[in-house]
């Protein structure tokens, strides 16, 4: 019968071709598991502010109670947005989009599902970056022209917050990179500070406001012994025995902080000025502060209004954001130096762990204390674990 054997065959037809359709899918899924970002692996990495049971990190340290629900709800799913909970991005960058610290960050924020903005920068007459060193008086260090070029440029950008009328922002200079589970380890970071701070319930802000600087990408950083340290569960810490920082930041971790843990708590002043969040609330006191230079780099000045404690600050140590990324092409050890020495090129404030400088040929192609590099994986497909062997 003609008719039943079209119909038939039709029907195979549809068959086969329902058939190809869920392979294609099915494919398809499987390579978009293969390219994107795994945070879907971790929904929300464990987080655990350990209880006075648990193993304390040091003499004198004690715990928050846990957060009540909403604020913890808050907390959990305001820091996974493409501003990482905050209301922008910004990246300090003087080379615009054309450079590879720029090109690197924006693939490894696409990657990572995250939208960063470059505001344009002045551009800073030599004149002016020597009026602004010469703010030091004789006697007190002046920051070199490229450190000091850099400084007016974080300056600017805190202007940027204040103009837009920003409720918070994260700066990250310009060849900082961050691990593929960045949304996983800002949640519990920010569950963390708002333990840390005592965040009121209405608090809108996932991180809280109960801080002027949120020092989340330094090079370097451990508490006071008598503070309070939030820890928090995070498989993404390398191990601490290859920390790269400065100022015996890893003899501190190995000391007193357990494997896969992160720490938060009051900071005294880290340096590096990686990456670090300002909001509304406290724009202004970290821009009056700075604003007055007198110091050799942006941020040892930070670093010194943690100290003195004109500005409250609040750090996590492993720290999740670093500079001397994974694809850098010069093989200069050390602190991250600009294409054009001006932006970046800061002068620290403490000494490195003697391995950091020796070693740090060997470990070009990774970016210090990142598990799995979102510029390397971004560019290159590979994780680039960083840190020493
Ligand atoms: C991300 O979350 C923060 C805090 O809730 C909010 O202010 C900001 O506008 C959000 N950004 C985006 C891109 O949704
Ligand atoms: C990123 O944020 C800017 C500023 O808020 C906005 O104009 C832009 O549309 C955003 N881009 C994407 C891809 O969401
Ligand atoms: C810890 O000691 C420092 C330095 O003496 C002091 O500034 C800070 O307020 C102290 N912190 C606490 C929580 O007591």
């Amino acid at each position: 019968m003609p008719c039943g054997a079209g119909l038939g065959r039709s029907f195979i037809a549809r068959i086969a071709l329902a058939l190809v359709l869920l392979t294609v899918t099915l494919c398809l899924l499987w390579y978009r598991d293969l390219v994107s970002p795994p945070s879907r692996v971790l929904p929300h990495a464990p987080f655990n502010v350990l209880q006075n049971h648990d193993k304390q990190p040091q003499p004198g340290a004690t715990t928050s109670p846990a957060a009540p629900a909403a604020q913890q709800q808050k907390a959990t799913w305001g820091p996974r947005n493409a501003t990482l909970g905050f209301d922008a991005i910004l990246a300090l960058s003087k080379g615009g989009g054309q450079s590879w610290r720029v090109q690197g960050l924006q693939a490894a924020a696409a990657l990572s599902g995250l939208n960063v903005t470059v505001p344009p920068q002045p551009t800073w007459l030599p004149e002016m970056v020597e009026a602004f060193a010469a703010l030091s008086p004789e006697g007190v260090p002046k920051p070199e022209p490229g450190s000091a070029a850099a400084w007016l440029a974080h300056i600017d950008l805190l202007k940027y917050v204040l103009q837009s009328e920003l409720n918070s922002a994260l700066i990250v200079e310009d060849d900082v990179d961050w691990d593929i589970h960045i949304k996983d380890q800002m949640s519990n970071i920010a569950e963390a500070v708002r333990q840390q701070t005592h965040a009121p319930h209405d608090e809108s802000n996932p991180y809280s406001s109960q801080w002027d600087i949120l020092w989340i990408g330094h090079c370097g950083d451990t508490p006071m012994p008598n503070e309070t340290v939030s820890l928090f569960k995070d498989p993404t810490v390398l191990e601490h025995k290859r920390y790269v920082g400065f100022a015996g930041t890893k003899s501190y971790l190995q000391a007193h902080i357990p494997e896969g843990q992160r720490a938060v708590y009051r900071s005294q002043g880290a340096v590096c000025s990686y990456a670090y969040a300002v909001h509304r609330g406290g724009v202004r006191k970290v821009l009056d502060f700075v604003s007055t230079g007198l110091g050799q780099a942006y941020d040892t000045k930070l670093f010194y209004g943690c100290r003195s404690g004109l500005l409250k600050c609040v750090a996590v140590t492993p720290e999740v954001m670093r500079g001397e990324p994974a694809e850098r092409g010069d093989n200069a050890p050390g602190r991250m130096a600009s294409d054009d020495g001006s932006i970046g090129g800061q002068e620290g404030g403490g000494q490195p762990d003697k391995v950091a400088v020796s070693e740090a040929e060997k470990i070009t192609g990774t970016t210090s204390n990142i598990r799995q590099s979102a510029r390397c994986m971004s560019l290159w497909k590979k994780a680039c674990i960083g840190g020493h062997k």
